[in-house]
């Protein structure tokens, strides 16, 4: 009689021991999500995306480049584009790549020396100024600097 009753006093430690346990290995990394604070990406992060030399004045070019974003505990290297126009050697403008209307991609038409929106003709001139179409407002453009004949385009947007 006496070993049952240390049998299932043990018992019931090993099973409030466990429960303990899988209590912890449950709590301790909910406890990490809620009370550790994810990294953020600071907004004044620049990147480099051209060399002032490989634009034309008074010609926008798209550029092409990568930027780290910190997304919580993920870090993400994406591919981004800006349409930049170089308008002398100490001033760049910057435009993000989305139509201010629906988001499309536009482009720089040579012709008519303007900014077109293939999807629902919206027109945007040289500075970004909407000519035509529904876009509600000029195109907004990313803080730029120039550092040592690089232009460097940051991860904040200017909404005109
Ligand atoms: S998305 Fe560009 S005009 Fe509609």
């Amino acid at each position: 009689m006496e070993s049952t009753t240390t049998r299932r006093s043990f018992y019931s430690a090993a099973i409030a021991g466990l429960g303990g346990l899988i209590t912890a290995a449950l709590a301790v990394p909910a406890a990490a999500y809620l009370l550790v604070r994810p990294k953020s990406q600071k907004q004044s992060d620049f990147v480099p995306a051209a060399d002032l030399t490989q634009l034309t004045v008074g010609k926008p070019e798209e550029v092409v480049f990568r930027r780290t974003r910190v997304d919580g505990w993920r870090v993400l290297n994406e591919k981004s584009t800006a349409w930049v126009l170089r308008k002398d050697d100490q001033n760049v403008v910057a435009f993000a790549p989305q139509c201010t209307h629906l988001g499309c991609a536009y482009h720089w038409d040579e012709k008519e020396n303007n900014f077109l929106c293939p999807c629902h003709t919206s027109t945007f001139s040289i500075d970004g100024k909407v000519l035509s179409g529904p876009a509600p407002r000029p195109l907004d453009r990313y803080v730029t600097r120039i550092d040592q004949g690089k232009i460097l385009i940051g991860s904040e947007i200017q909404k005109a």
